[in-house]
């Protein structure tokens, strides 16, 4: 009954999305003999009206699926045609619910958002979601790393021979390896103030042998790299399973180069 793709859109630009809290927003469990169980709650402030709360799970390379449906006015939750014995789900009140993936398995891991609205018809326009938890199931076999980080200076060759020099832009290339599991983001900073524009980051980490790797590229009028005292931080978070801890490299404009380049062109 519903057209995941659109939710997924709903899900990209819904300005109202802090509307909706999922947490912990970041969850790696070691499996253990016993069989673990990871519980993600969801709470929002729509009110009241919006008793109805949806779980759903995308795994990488998947489309987004529907698990459960739950609402305050039954006490059976919706699982469809998913196995009860791996999923639960509580309702207790209309602004609140969880979610708990028992027994986990690496087939378990993805994101989990819960959404929620006020009525069971199809329309989508009233419904909100949260902003996502990521469940790793650690392999017992890999160590938790912490990622070394690394900022590369831009290639003096960059743009070298464009004529506008307004348009002169430069590369800065920061690296992040040997981490595992692969719960990070990275942000820079110039001159100690985040910037945004200019930014990518890769969609994902990747796996490298046994470890991550991910890559971020900060792009910058040639005129900022070359100005005197100006510094550029690539800064990359990264969850450990119980706590989060950041790493940066710092490096400095190179003076000059711009102008000696202008010069001999
Ligand atoms: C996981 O949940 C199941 C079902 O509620 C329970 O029997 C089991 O003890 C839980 N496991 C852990 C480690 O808490
Ligand atoms: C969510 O709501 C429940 C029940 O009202 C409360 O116990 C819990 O602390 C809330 N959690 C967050 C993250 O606000
Ligand atoms: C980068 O520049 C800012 C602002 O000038 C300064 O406060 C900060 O200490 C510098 N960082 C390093 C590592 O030099
Ligand atoms: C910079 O961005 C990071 C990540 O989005 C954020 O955690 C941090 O608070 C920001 N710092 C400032 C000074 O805005
Ligand atoms: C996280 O905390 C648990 C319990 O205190 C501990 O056993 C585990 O080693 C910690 N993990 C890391 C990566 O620090």
């Amino acid at each position: 009954p519903f057209s995941f793709p659109l939710l997924l859109l709903l899900f990209l630009v819904d300005t109202e999305i802090a509307t909706v809290r999922l947490e912990p927003v970041q969850l790696s469990v070691s499996p253990t003999c016993t069989g673990d169980n990871a519980t993600i709650h969801c709470n929002h402030t729509k009110g009241i009206n919006y008793f109805q709360m949806y779980w759903y799970r995308q795994v990488p390379g998947e489309n987004i699926k529907l698990i459960v449906f739950t609402t305050t006015a039954k006490p059976d939750h919706d699982f469809g045609d998913f196995d009860k014995k791996k999923f639960s789900a509580t309702k207790p009140d209309a602004e609140s619910g969880t979610f708990t993936v028992e027994n986990l398995e690496p087939g378990d891991q993805g994101l989990y958002f819960c959404a929620v609205s006020q009525h069971s018809d199809t329309d989508t326009c009233g419904t909100y979601f949260g902003g996502g938890t990521k469940l790793t199931v650690l392999d017992p076999k890999r160590e938790i790393t912490p990622p070394t980080v690394k900022v590369f200076q831009p290639s003096s060759k960059e743009c070298r021979n464009l004529k506008d020099e307004k348009e002169r832009k430069k590369t800065l290339l920061c690296v992040a390896r040997d981490f595992y599991p692969d719960h990070v983001s990275i942000f820079w900073q110039v001159n100690a103030k985040n910037v945004t524009k200019g930014v990518a980051t890769d969609p994902a980490a990747r796996l490298d042998d046994k470890t991550y790797f991910i890559t971020s590229r900060l792009r910058v009028h040639a005129e900022v790299w070359t100005s005197p005292g100006t510094n550029f931080s690539c800064f990359v978070t990264f969850f450990d399973g119980n706590k989060t801890i950041i790493k940066d490299e710092t490096v400095f404009a190179v003076e000059g180069m711009f102008m000696w380049n202008s010069e001999i062109t």
